[in-house]
């Protein structure tokens, strides 16, 4: 299905639940109230919706939160969306800390790859960042998930006075282990909002700096707007998400379903179309057609840009343990 401008919407991440085992500094840096359990989406109602979005052309799911793997029976819904035949792709974003006691199970139900955050191989600004001294937990399901044959991508926020300067030692893993580390920007969402972004295009200059012979490469390695670079003979990749520094928005090609069953079209702004009033209230085909139309209107309703860099146009309030990333 395109959109306005255009672009294929093949993507859709959906959030589990609104809650998360960590508490990071620029996502969640307190206790938030949660969504009480009868307002989050059942994983019926996730199925029903993602079979529909199958039919309008998304082929590509990822399950994000808050922290997916605190809500239990993760792994059954991701087996359950498995079996849609239109998706040829399941991936999951957490955090690690539950990954290893659920990977044999999610590796079971058919998950195809897992994005595991990381932003810093110190346990001391772990502890800092996330609020949990559970460093070696999240190495440790990085470790566990690539033993068992799972495409392995890390998440790296760089934040200025934080952790800035240990990109050298994280790239490395790209040598040691085959696995991609994308650094992200940090975006003026939710808590992110109080940061300044190191910027990507300077981290790739220091980063070229160090390895005059870095490879940009061509392949696609995801479904996201990562550009990446390779150290000539690495085994894995390094990857830019550059939505302040190297904005991507004309081809993106996603949806966002919130835990509480809207429909976000961008990042950036509050909108959002809501699916839980007629797939509460709506039988049959009536149900199938009102979600259809919802999804649709989402995808119409998406803007052609962000304006990251112009606050005053940022509509989105909410923090991004609630948007999922
Ligand atoms: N900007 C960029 N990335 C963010 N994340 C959470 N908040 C922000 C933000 N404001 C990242 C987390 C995690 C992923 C799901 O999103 O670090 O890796
Ligand atoms: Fe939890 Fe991820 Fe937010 Fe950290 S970034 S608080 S791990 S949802």
């Amino acid at each position: 299905m395109k959109d306005h401008y255009g672009r294929t919407i093949d993507y859709m991440r959906i959030s589990i639940t609104d809650r998360c085992n960590l508490q990071c500094r620029y996502c969640m840096p307190h206790k938030i109230p949660h969504l009480p359990k009868e307002h989050l989406l059942t994983y019926e109602e996730i199925q029903f919706i993602c079979q529909i979005a199958a039919d309008i052309g998304i082929t590509k799911l990822k399950i994000t939160g808050g922290e997916p793997l605190v809500r239990s029976g993760c792994p059954q819904l991701i087996g359950k969306l498995k079996t849609i035949p239109e998706i040829t792709q399941v991936t999951m974003t957490t955090n690690g800390i539950n990954l290893e006691q659920h990977l044999h199970e999610l590796k079971e139900n058919g998950l195809d790859a897992v994005n595991i955050s990381l932003d810093t191989l110190n346990p001391q600004v772990y502890q800092q960042i996330t609020g949990k001294d559970q460093l070696p937990k999240v190495q440790n399901a990085i470790i566990q998930s690539i033993k068992a044959g799972l495409p392995v991508k890390l998440n790296t926020v760089l934040q200025t006075g934080i952790n800035e300067n240990e990109w050298p030692q994280l790239i490395k893993l790209t040598q040691q282990y085959p696995i991609d580390i994308r650094f992200i920007e940090m975006m003026p969402i939710g808590y992110g909002k109080q940061y300044s972004p190191v910027s990507n295009t300077q981290l790739l200059q220091q980063i070229q700096a160090m390895y005059p012979e870095l490879q940009k490469e061509q392949s696609i390695h995801g479904n996201g707007p990562a550009v990446y670079y390779k150290i000539p003979e690495a085994k894995g990749s390094i990857g830019f998400i550059s939505a302040i520094h190297g904005k991507f928005c004309q081809t993106c090609n996603r949806l966002r379903l919130s835990a509480h069953g809207s429909l976000k079209p961008c990042l950036c702004y509050e909108d959002q179309v809501d699916l839980i009033e007629p797939l509460r209230t709506c039988k049959g085909k009536q149900r199938e057609y009102q979600i259809k139309e919802k999804i649709l209107q989402a995808i119409n309703q998406k803007p052609k840009e962000h304006h990251f860099t112009q606050s005053a146009q940022i509509t989105e309030t909410k923090p991004m343990v609630q948007i999922g990333g």
